[in-house]
């Protein structure tokens, strides 16, 4: 049972950024990604699309035998999460923007917020930006094309630069002192945001969080792997985008096309 594979899905390659921090924390565990970029993005469709894109993912995941999963998007996420958690017999982690530790640092008592529509738009967002930032002004943004750009590997294209100029301009003259990245593919544009933000901005995303709930999920359940063998990596994306998927993750590790 231990040996079985923790399955990760996302709505394409961004969900790269939290397979990383989970291969870190957990090098012994075998896992398998699913990158659904052929319906990418997610964060621009309706719920009932994200609920029905989100269940078929995770029952092609727990067919194969995962023994967790971990939904590696956060519009997914905010949008499926109890559906899939009522739905399936394996435990299920999500990701959720970081606001509450942003919310209990910041100093300027401003936050921004990049994020999906579908994200920004879900019930869940709300109630956790009441329980831990009523007290606080956020500035939300939706990074609209921000992830098809990333999906297609334009991650440094003038296109990008722009968008972002555009949409942390706001942030900026609000004085944030903390910027929360609400989407895993948002993490590949830290070097790009850090050019354009005041060095007193700091960058929050979820990815280390997310690891450890992993981590700490699969001990409370007895589902660690106990092999001291380096575990295997599969991923898989529907598009013929293995390249871009590949080149994120680094190392040549190998992305196959699968019809899922
Ligand atoms: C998207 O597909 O729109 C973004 C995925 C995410 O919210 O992490």
């Amino acid at each position: 049972m231990n040996t079985k594979p923790i399955g990760l899905f996302d709505s394409g390659v961004g969900g790269t950024s939290i397979w990383k921090e989970i291969r870190a924390l957990l090098p012994f565990e075998n896992t398998l990604y699913l990158a659904d970029s052929k319906n990418a993005p997610y964060g621009t469709q309706s719920q009932e699309k994200i609920i029905e894109l989100s269940i078929k993912n995770t029952q092609y995941l727990v067919n194969k035998g995962c023994k967790i999963i971990v939904i590696a998007c956060n519009t997914a996420t905010t949008n499926a999460i109890d559906i899939l958690r009522a739905q399936f017999n394996v435990p299920i982690i999500g990701i959720e923007p970081a606001i509450k530790p942003a919310a209990l640092k910041t100093q300027t008592k401003a936050i921004g917020i990049l994020a999906t529509k579908g994200t920004l738009s879900s019930a869940l967002f709300h109630k956790t930006t009441n329980l831990y930032a009523s007290d606080i002004s956020i500035v939300e943004r939706v990074g609209e094309g921000l992830v098809s750009l990333i999906e297609e590997g334009k991650m440094n294209s003038l296109e990008m630069a722009e968008l972002l100029k555009l949409y942390t301009k706001p942030m900026v003259d609000s004085n944030i002192d903390y910027l929360v990245l609400g989407c895993t593919h948002y993490p590949y544009l830290i070097p790009q945001l850090l050019k354009l933000l005041p060095k007193k901005v700091s960058i929050i995303d979820s990815g280390l969080a997310v690891a450890r709930h992993t981590k700490a999920t699969l001990e409370s359940n007895n589902l660690i792997n106990n092999e001291n063998t380096i575990g295997k990596n599969l991923f898989y994306i529907n598009t013929n985008n293995t390249q871009t998927m590949s080149s994120l993750l680094g190392k040549n590790r190998k992305v196959e096309y699968l019809d899922f």
